[in-house]
């Protein structure tokens, strides 16, 4: 776990208490990974879980990973866009996946950092890696914002849901209500149009709200299972569809460009890309989220 900020550590919690892996979390702080570490070793006892979770300021001891989570970089603080952390996460990214890559070159990487889709760019070039092992965290996040927020229109149980979200980790992101289920039902026969379109705008603002609640940072718990949803699917092999940020060839029509789509998950990475079916609307609207995570990279320079 690079960065053992909110996210970061929330991640860590999640998968020590899970029991699947040894965790090694690592930030550019003196002494902030090594605190948190002891700390989640020590609710062990009384947890049940024995993974080993070390703290560090140094990569030699994340060696051989299985999976690198890059949470490192800024969160976006109240009236700031995930836009204007650019240049500067983009700097922090490019820095801990050229260091973090060298020592676990087999990895899957995910990134969480935002803006996630250009961030994703700067992970793939630092790393070295091919495409299927370079994935972002995002679309697990947006879709269960959605997902909460039908659960709570509709007063059925979250678990009874699903749903997926396309599209670039922002403003243009693209939930696609005509494919979300409650129970197997479609949607659209369970909620009038204005509740739909309600719930999809909530779900875009679904960050930014987190963010003017809390006043300074930003979200981590929903982010922290969703980032662990991925590891699971990951270290367990288990080909898994989910939305995420995946680099595209071609697939609904993009070339080279990371944004959210469905993918099967697995221990490879991204095991394949699922191309839907799109009306002209969502055809629309993923060209406009795609052109968006397209201006953001142009703006990367030689980070991309
Ligand atoms: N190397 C290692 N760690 C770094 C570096 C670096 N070069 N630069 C920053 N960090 C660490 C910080 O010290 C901090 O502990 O990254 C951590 C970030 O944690 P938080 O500030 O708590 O941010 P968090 O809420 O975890 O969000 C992290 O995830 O969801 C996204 O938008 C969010 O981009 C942000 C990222």
């Amino acid at each position: 776990m690079i960065g053992a900020g909110n996210v970061g550590a929330t991640v860590a919690q999640r998968v020590v208490e899970a029991g699947v892996a040894d965790v090694v979390l690592l930030d550019i702080i003196a002494g902030l990974p090594q605190g948190k570490a002891l700390d989640l070793a020590e609710a062990g006892p009384l947890l049940g879980h024995d993974v080993s979770v070390i703290g560090t300021n140094d990569y030699a001891d994340t060696a051989d990973s299985t999976v690198i989570v890059v949470t490192s970089g800024l969160a976006r603080q109240p009236g700031m866009s995930r836009d204007d952390l650019l240049l500067k996460n983009a700097q922090i990214v490019n820095a801990v996946v050229e260091q973090a890559a060298r020592h676990s070159p087999n990895a899957v990487l995910i990134v969480v950092t935002n803006p996630l889709d250009a961030m994703c760019h700067v992970a793939l070039k630092a790393s070295g890696f091919p495409r299927r092992r370079v994935v972002g965290m995002a679309g697990v996040l947006d879709a269960a914002r959605f997902r909460t927020f039908v659960s709570m229109e509709l007063g059925v149980s979250p678990v009874n849901t699903c749903a997926f979200v396309l599209g670039g980790h922002g403003d243009t992101m693209v939930p696609v209500p005509r494919y979300a289920t409650v129970g197997g039902v479609p949607l659209p026969q369970l909620m009038s149009q204005e509740q739909i379109d309600r719930i999809v705008q909530r779900t875009r603002d679904g960050g930014a709200e987190i963010v003017s609640l809390l006043k300074s940072g930003s979200a981590f718990y929903a982010p922290g299972a969703a980032t662990a949803e991925m590891i699971y699917a990951i270290l367990e092999d288990r080909h898994v569809i989910l939305p995420c940020s995946a680099q595209l060839k071609g697939e609904y029509g993009v070339d080279g460009l990371f944004v959210g789509v469905p993918v099967r998950l697995s221990s490879v990475g991204v095991e394949e890309i699922v191309q839907v079916e799109l009306n002209e609307e969502e055809r629309a609207a993923f060209g406009r989220s795609a052109a968006a995570v397209q201006e953001l990279v142009g703006k990367l320079g030689t980070y991309a």
